[in-house]
C-alpha cells in the first residue's frame, strides 16, 4: 500500500483541500494518521469495524486493547455512551478540548472490536486544530490509537510516523512536532471514586480539584513503586527502543555514580553505550553518548522529550541506555510512568 503523505502547518485554503482528501480516506473506511497535542494518532471510523481492524493490523496491536474515540465538538459525546455522568461532565468543561481520555459506559452502536469487548468507551477531543478540523471533515467520531508500531515509543513527531506505519496506513497528515509528547490521560467514569488508568498532562491534583476524591489504578501506583509489582520479572514492552533500557536510582551522586562506574566497565565501542541524563546532571560523565531529557525544573519539557529521545538513541544505534531515575512528584507521574515501562520495570 501507498500511504499519501500530507504536509500541514496551519489551517488555510491548501489545508482545508488536503484535509478533504485525508478525511475521504476515512470515509470510504480507511485510515488515517493525524497529529494531536499529545502524540500522533493513527485513526478510523469508529463506527466501521472493517476500519477498526486496519488499525489493529497496521500498528500489530493485541486486539485486546480498547481505542479511544476522538471528537471534535462537545453533543459528539451523546452518541457515544449510554450516560454522560454528572462528574464526566465537570470533567467535560474543566479539561475538554484536551489531553483527557474519559472512560464511561458505551453506546450498544458503538462496534466491540473498537472497545476491546468492554462495555465502556474512552472519549477524547482533542486540542488541536488540525485534529479538529480532521475530525469534523471525517463527519464521524475517529478511533485512534497513538500512531507507533505497537510496543514502540509513541510518535511524536512526522519522522517517528513515517518509520513506523509509511506504506501501511492510506493517508498520513504531517505536521509540527506535538506540543505535549505524552499520551492522554485516561479516567475511567464508570466507578466511585473515580480512577486515573493512565497518568498524562492533566495531572492528579488538577483532577481532584474538579471531582474530590480520585483513585489511581494500581497499574500506574506499581509502576512508580517498583518494590511493590507483583510480578517483578513480568517484561513489559510498552514504548521501548531497541537498546536494552535501565533506570538507574539513588541520589544524584549515587546516580552519577554507578553510570560512571558502568560506563568504565564497557569494553565495547562507548558511543553504543548511552545515558538519559538532564540539562543539571549531563556534565558528571565523560564517556559514551550523553543525551539530556531536558531541565529538571520543566517536568513539560522533559515529558515533551521522552519518546524522541528514546528513538535517537535507537537512530544512533545504542544498545545499552542507562536513564537517571526522576523525582516523583505530582508533574512528574506520567513521565516516570512512561520510562519505568520503557525500561520494562528494570533498575539498578
Ligand atoms: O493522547 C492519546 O490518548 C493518544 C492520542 C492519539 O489521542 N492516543 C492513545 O491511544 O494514546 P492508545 O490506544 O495508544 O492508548 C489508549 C489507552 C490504552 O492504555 C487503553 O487501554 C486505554 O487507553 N483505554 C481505551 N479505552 C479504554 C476503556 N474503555 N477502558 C479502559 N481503558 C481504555
Ligand atoms: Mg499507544
Amino acid at each position: 500500500m501507498k500511504s499519501k503523505i500530507i504536509t500541514i502547518e496551519n489551517i488555510n485554503d491548501a489545508a482545508l483541500s488536503d484535509l478533504e482528501t485525508a478525511a475521504a480516506f476515512i470515509k470510504a473506511g480507511g485510515t488515517v494518521v493525524f497529529p494531536t497535542e499529545t502524540v500522533y494518532g493513527l485513526g478510523g471510523d469508529a463506527f466501521n469495524p472493517l476500519a477498526i481492524k486496519k488499525i489493529f493490523e497496521a500498528k500489530g496491536r493485541p486486539d485486546d486493547n480498547p481505542l479511544i474515540v476522538h471528537i471534535a465538538s462537545l453533543d459528539a459525546v451523546g452518541p457515544l455512551v449510554a450516560a454522560i455522568p454528572e462528574k464526566a461532565e465537570r470533567l467535560m468543561k474543566a479539561f475538554w478540548p484536551g489531553p483527557l481520555t474519559i472512560v464511561m459506559e458505551k453506546a450498544v452502536t458503538i462496534p466491540a472490536v473498537v472497545t476491546g469487548g468492554l462495555n465502556t468507551v474512552g472519549v477524547r477531543f482533542p486540542d488541536h486544530p488540525i485534529a479538529q478540523a480532521f475530525i469534523k471533515m471525517a463527519g464521524c467520531p475517529i478511533a485512534a490509537p497513538s500512531a507507533n508500531r505497537s510496543g514502540r515509543p509513541s510518535p511524536t513527531q512526522g519522522k517517528h510516523v513515517l518509520e513506523d506505519l509509511d506504506g501501511r496506513v492510506d493517508g498520513i497528515i504531517l505536521s509540527s512536532d506535538t506540543e505535549l509528547g505524552l499520551e492522554s490521560t485516561v479516567i475511567d467514569m464508570t466507578v466511585e471514586p473515580p480512577m486515573v488508568l493512565r497518568p498524562g498532562d492533566v495531572t492528579l491534583a488538577e483532577l481532584r480539584e474538579v471531582l474530590g476524591q480520585v483513585a489511581v489504578s494500581t497499574n500506574v501506583t506499581q509502576n512508580v513503586v517498583p518494590e511493590k509489582i507483583a510480578s517483578p520479572g513480568m517484561k513489559y514492552t510498552h514504548y521501548s527502543p531497541k537498546g536494552d533500557l535501565v533506570v538507574v536510582k539513588g541520589t544524584s551522586e549515587e546516580i552519577c555514580e554507578k553510570i560512571t562506574r558502568a560506563l568504565s566497565h564497557y569494553k565495547g565501542n562507548p558511543m553504543t553505550i548511552g545515558v538519559l541524563a538532564s540539562d543539571e546532571t549531563m556534565g558528571c560523565y565523560r564517556e559514551g553518548l550523553i543525551i539530556s531529557l531536558g531541565s529538571r525544573n520543566d517536568p513539560r519539557e522533559m515529558s515533551k522529550n521522552l519518546f524522541s529521545r528514546l528513538r535517537t538513541f535507537d537512530e544512533l544505534g545504542v544498545e545499552k541506555i542507562y536513564a537517571e531515575d526522576i523525582p516523583l512528584d505530582n508533574e512528574t507521574l506520567a513521565l516516570i510512568n512512561r520510562l519505568y515501562k520503557a525500561a520494562g520495570y528494570t533498575f539498578i
